[in-house]
């Protein structure tokens, strides 16, 4: 029996994971901000109460982009040092570590999608933030995957909103707001149930072909595409205008264009495309 320790199990690729990963062969050991709440705690303390396990596969981040400009202090604690030290835990211990990256560690000033071995270029402090995280892995951890996710859709939704992309759409489908959605900003919809599928066969099948990977479903759209989708599968006639992303104004710069590709973990395991993964989804929360 594998023992799989994962944090931040309460978020929706947490969540996906522990359901998807388990079986009779993997036991999942799921860590809340409960029993590890690194905002408040002594997180080298912490780690060392950790079980002994297999993996240990870090979900928790501080992803709240706009909120990360004017908190750096907190995003390099979370994003950076935090995955440090779990890097260092996991090398002592022998443990396979499992950490979860963004596209936002690009510029977006390409137009081909990325793939790992392009130069990286972080506009915003949360950007920066996980670029060090993939950083302090590669140095301090021994055994790891470092798997670089976009625009992810899972059945939990975002941890502190409850919703996603793909919930916010709906829901203002259904109460009747017109749209304006951008359609010149490009992204890799990611489904994290397909994450934690691909998870569970690396873990399964003992892959060791360890590193860095752009783990998203196949494929691109400007978020325009991705919300008019949503509607085309689940038959639903709403208002929806095509917007520039120079109209919408954040405090956090993005990134235009960062579509990945995926095409290195196709040797280990091959993601599906996007359209796939949102139909199932949609299905699976009965709006279609
Ligand atoms: N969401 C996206 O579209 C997206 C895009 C690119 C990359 N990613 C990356 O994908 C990974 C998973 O994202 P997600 O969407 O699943 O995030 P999520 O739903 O917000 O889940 C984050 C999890 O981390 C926990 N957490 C956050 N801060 C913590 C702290 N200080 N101490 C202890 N636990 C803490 C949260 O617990 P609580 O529920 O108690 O807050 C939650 O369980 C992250 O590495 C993120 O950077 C996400």
């Amino acid at each position: 029996m594998k023992k799989v320790i994962v944090l931040g199990a309460t978020g929706q690729l947490g969540q996906d994971i522990q359901t998807e990963t388990a079986s009779d062969t993997i036991e999942i050991i799921p860590i809340t901000r409960t029993e590890f709440d690194a905002d408040i705690m002594d997180a080298a303390e912490a780690v060392k109460q950790f079980p002994h396990a297999d993996y240990l596969i870090n979900c928790i981040a501080y992803h709240k982009v706009d909120e990360c400009e004017d908190n750096p202090e907190n995003s390099f604690k979370i994003n950076t040092q935090l995955v440090k030290l779990l890097s260092e835990f996991t090398a002592r211990q022998q443990m396979t570590f499992v950490h979860f990256s963004t596209d936002y560690v690009f510029d977006g000033y390409d137009k081909k999608p990325y793939i790992e071995q392009d130069y990286p270029g972080p506009l915003n402090v949360y950007g920066n933030s996980k670029l060090a995280g993939e950083m302090a892995v590669k140095a301090y951890a021994e055994k790891y995957f470092i798997f670089r996710v976009s625009a992810l859709f899972g059945a939990k939704g975002i941890s502190s909103w409850n919703v996603n992309f793909v919930e916010k759409m709906i829901d203002a489908a259904q109460k009747k707001i017109p749209l304006k959605v951008i359609d010149d900003q490009f992204t890799s919809p990611t489904g994290t149930k397909d994450v934690a599928v691909m998870l569970k066969c690396i873990i399964k099948n003992n892959i060791d072909k360890y590193g860095l990977y752009h783990a998203v479903n196949s494929g691109e759209c400007s978020w325009y595409q991705f919300a008019k989708k949503i509607f085309d599968i689940c038959s639903i006639n709403t208002e929806i205008e095509p917007v520039s992303y120079n109209q919408f104004h954040t405090h956090a710069k993005r990134p235009q264009y960062c579509s990945l590709d995926n095409s290195k973990l196709g040797s280990i395991y091959k993601m599906r495309n996007w359209e796939d993964a949102l139909e199932d989804y949609l299905k699976l929360k009965g709006y279609c």
